[in-house]
């Protein structure tokens, strides 16, 4: 195997269709051996991100390097990268075998290398015992696998997925999302991941890249982009159910900083008002994640969690615990609550905010403060 830096690099890459920037002046680097996930709602540009990466489609402007090689001019085959698409389409009148080895096949490869190849990733993979069988006498996963085991025999420097996992079922995709991290760790190869799904981004990825509208929100690692969003889009989209948002100001009563937003007033514990000091009287959203509301009991003593009497709205118990829509006086967030406890509706509870938890955004441009 060649034992170049599988390195993807790209440089203010830019992809117009007509008046459509479908991908918007993009940087990014993505290092050698990384499994990278790219996550953004749909239209976002990141298929498109990847056939230009795959040479499917001309770059509009801007650079794509693999390795120390700029590649803009070198045609798709000739690019030593494998892509598994959405619709993974196998042949449907070839057996597992003769689909796995068809494109080595094409490049004329010598026949005992081919099998060679191919068995030894059918081994990777689990699916020697089903070389004979057609593809519609396959399940889902094993269709997956096949497709993805067409990929690797090909021996890449980067693989290119493109929500390779979205025609399973909800529990084949959890199993199939931790084999193919395995996966990536047994191939070394380069590996980017395209997902809609942001459970999918955070347990997979080494790093995220978030976009929305062909631009890139942020690059980091999962629990980063997390624990701090760089803008309002990034804290709502990663997260489920989505960051409470919260429009409001910032008041000053004496030396203590207030957080109002209709008739909820949260006060900001003093060693927490840093983002909010030069803020007084201005607009901002206050963002508080459902699991960073508690219930709060009397002996409560953290200074930085805040008690605000709330009324239950609305209670879905989800097993280990409950999602509860609470109202303080028409103001409404969402809370992930102990969920051996009941809820009835209309019940008053005292419920704790942790500001120190909680994500400042600038109310006109939505960037964490
Ligand atoms: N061949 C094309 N011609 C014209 N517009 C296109 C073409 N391909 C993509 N687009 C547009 O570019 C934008 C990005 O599309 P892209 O397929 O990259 O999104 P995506 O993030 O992969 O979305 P999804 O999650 O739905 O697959 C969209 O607005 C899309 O309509
Ligand atoms: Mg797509």
């Amino acid at each position: 195997m060649v034992t170049a830096m599988a390195r993807v690099l790209l440089e203010s890459l830019t992809k117009r269709f007509g008046d459509v920037v479908a991908v918007d002046s993009v940087d990014l680097e993505v290092q050698d051996q990384e499994l990278l996930v790219l996550v953004g709602p749909s239209g976002c540009g990141k298929s498109t991100m990847l056939r230009l990466i795959a040479g499917l489609e001309d770059v509009t402007s801007g650079r794509v390097t693999i390795g120390d090689r700029s590649v803009n001019s070198v045609p798709a085959k000739d690019r030593n990268i494998a892509m598994v698409f959405q619709n993974y389409a196998l042949y449907p009148h070839m057996d597992v075998y003769r689909n796995m080895a068809f494109g080595l096949r094409m490049r004329k490869v010598p026949r005992d290398e081919i099998e060679r190849r191919v068995r030894r990733t059918a081994e990777v993979l689990g699916i020697e015992d089903l070389f004979a069988r057609r593809p519609a006498q396959l399940s889902g996963g094993q269709r997956q696998r096949v497709a993805l085991g067409r990929a690797i025999v090909r021996d890449p420097e980067v693989f290119l997925l493109d929500e390779p996992l979205s025609n399973l079922d909800a529990r084949l995709r959890v199993t199939m999302r931790s084999e193919l991290v395995k996966l990536h760790r047994h191939l070394d190869a380069t590996m980017i991941y395209v997902t809609h799904d942001q459970v999918e981004a955070m347990t997979m990825g080494d790093r995220l890249v978030v976009m929305r509208d062909g631009r890139i929100q942020q690059v980091d690692t999962p629990r980063a982009v997390y624990e701090s969003p760089a803008n309002r889009f990034v804290g709502e989209f990663i997260g489920s159910p989505p960051m409470n948002i919260l429009d409001g100001r910032i008041a000053k009563s004496g030396n203590a900083l207030f957080f109002v937003s209709g008739r909820l007033r949260l006060s900001i514990p003093n060693n927490l008002c840093a983002p909010c000091e030069h803020r007084v009287d201005q607009s901002v959203q206050f963002g508080i994640r459902p699991e960073d509301l508690q219930i709060r009991t009397s002996d409560e003593t953290d200074p930085d969690c805040v008690g605000v009497s709330c009324e239950v709205a609305v209670a879905q118990l989800l097993g280990s615990d409950s999602l509860v829509e609470l109202d303080h006086e028409g103001t409404l967030v969402m809370a992930r609550l102990d969920g051996r406890r009941s809820y009835r509706i209309g019940e008053v509870i005292e419920v704790g905010f942790s500001m120190d938890r909680a994500h400042w955004f600038d109310a006109q441009s939505g960037r964490r403060l």
